[in-house]
């Protein structure tokens, strides 16, 4: 409260005593709408009563209470540059990706590469390896190249099993997979690859209240391609200000806004960008950007990440957003900041045990999307929630080790564990909705217009299309601002 204070004085005024019984955030919001003014000046409950009747809140139906708890958002976790911590790194990743492969079913008694010479007189094969080598016969056989922490072996799959040779096309390097084959000599012809991918037995939870989550992302406040008209837009819908009877009603149900990175267009990201910025300073980005999020209503949880535009280092996990960018939204009880990529619960309220979601900036996805034939065959950039899905079956964020820049701490924060039951991820300005097994695969689009260099690569961004997911029948529908 002493801060507020501080600076409603700054701003020349004093509050009277009924408006100090308000809470912190209101008495925040209202004091944001004064303008300075010269001396001191008492604001009284008649000032208030008339900025309220200036700004009606949203109409508020019960949405029962809203909870947001955090399962993991990471650090500062420092890198590690020498060879045998970077060893020690890729054997935690082998290891917990090997661990989810071997749970198949099908993968028990799986062996180490080892010990595949010790197998049974048939040759039959099972064991789990990471792939360092993706090549083809003059016949169009496939040679992967397959190693574990005690060696390595040749596998071959025939083009002639044409539905196995399908998932030769999804095998992306250094993605961990389960092998059964048989062995005859130094190589092991594949009968089947297994990849770690999300078991089938997950329970399909909705949550008790009718509640809704809207998706958001790569803002990009700063640019000249921003555009301020959609972005209020979306921010007056919050407030139940604008939209259609279907829109206002999504709005009443509103509990949770997901911000999924490119909060600002940043600062030096790439060269010559000073010549496509209208704000060119990083601190007066991210403070026209607080003036939005202000504006949401103070019942609906907001949670952010950072992306690669964003003022925090580019290798992931990207740390928190901190109280030097979001000044006053740092202070706010309805505002979550988080890592990228981070894992989250939302409404675990009432008995209900909530719904994970996993929130992912995305920056992998322009790799696969260019370098991945599968994924370009399958649409690419059109068809994103596609290749949020590919992720998935790896267990994996960038399975391929310069898909995205890293840090190489203690753990792999991009290991898909756990399971979630939403997907969230931005940075391809693409809105796309998309349901893998259990899980709701969105992506949010943007609030910037193509930029010449997405012009220059052919990408289409759509901007303004905000997914909106009721957590009770797990509906999802499409909101255009
Ligand atoms: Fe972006
Ligand atoms: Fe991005």
């Amino acid at each position: 409260m002493k801060k507020i204070l501080d600076h409603m004085k700054l701003k020349g005024y004093l509050p009277s005593p009924e408006l100090l019984k308000l809470p912190e955030s209101e008495l925040t919001r209202f004091v944001e709408t004064l303008t300075p003014a010269s001396g001191m000046n008492i604001l009284t409950q008649d000032l208030y009563t008339k900025y309220k009747q200036q700004n009606p809140a949203t109409k508020k139906i019960d949405l029962g209470s809203s909870k947001v708890e955090i399962i993991r958002s990471f650090g500062l976790n420092k890198s590690v540059s020498s060879t045998n911590s970077f060893v020690s790194f890729y054997n935690y990743r082998f290891a917990r990706l090997s661990e989810f492969v071997k749970r198949r079913p099908e993968m028990q008694s799986a062996v180490s590469i080892k010990h595949l010479s010790d197998t049974n007189a048939s040759g039959d094969v099972k064991f789990v390896g990471m792939i360092v080598d993706i090549r083809y016969t003059s016949n169009q056989n496939a040679i992967l190249e397959i190693e574990d922490p005690t060696g390595g072996t040749r596998v071959l799959v025939a083009n002639s099993k044409k539905e196995l040779f399908l998932k030769v096309k999804e095998l992306v390097l250094d993605e961990v997979i389960g092998v059964i084959g048989s062995r005859k000599g130094n190589i092991v012809f594949a009968n089947d690859l297994v990849f770690p991918d999300i078991p089938s037995s997950f329970e399909y939870k909705r949550a008790p209240d009718n509640v809704t989550a809207a998706f958001v992302s790569d803002v990009h406040i700063g640019s000249v391609d921003f555009l301020p008209d959609k972005f209020q837009k979306f921010i007056d819908w919050t407030r139940g200000r604008v939209g259609t009877e279907k829109n206002k009603t999504d709005a009443e149900r509103l509990a949770y806004v997901f911000v999924t990175g490119d909060l600002v267009d940043g600062v030096g990201i790439y060269p010559n960008q000073d010549e496509e910025l209208n704000i060119k300073d990083i601190y007066a980005q991210y403070d026209a950007f607080e003036e939005y999020i202000k504006q949401i209503p103070d019942h609906i949880n907001v949670i952010m990440c950072p992306g690669n535009h964003d003022a925090v280092r580019l290798e992931e996990p990207q740390p928190v957003l901190g109280a030097n960018l979001l000044k006053t939204l740092c202070q706010y009880k309805n505002v979550t900041l988080v890592s990228n990529p981070s894992f989250l619960t939302i409404h675990g309220i009432d008995g209900f045990s909530g719904l994970k979601t996993l929130m992912y900036h995305g920056y992998s996805l322009d790799h696969y999307c260019a370098e991945n034939e599968y994924i370009r065959n399958k649409g690419g950039y059109d068809n994103i929630g596609f290749a949020m899905e590919f992720l998935l079956r790896k267990r994996h964020l960038s399975p391929t080790h310069s898909a995205s820049p890293f840090i190489s701490g203690s753990e792999d924060s991009l290991i898909i564990d756990p399971v979630p039951d939403i997907f969230v991820a931005g940075h391809t300005h693409k809105g796309a909705v998309h349901k893998y097994k259990h899980i709701d695969v969105l992506s949010s689009s943007c609030f910037q217009k193509a930029t010449s260099f997405q012009e220059k690569l052919g990408h289409h961004p759509n901007p303004g299309v905000v997914p909106l997911l009721n957590l009770k029948t797990r509906h999802v529908t499409v909101m255009e601002t």
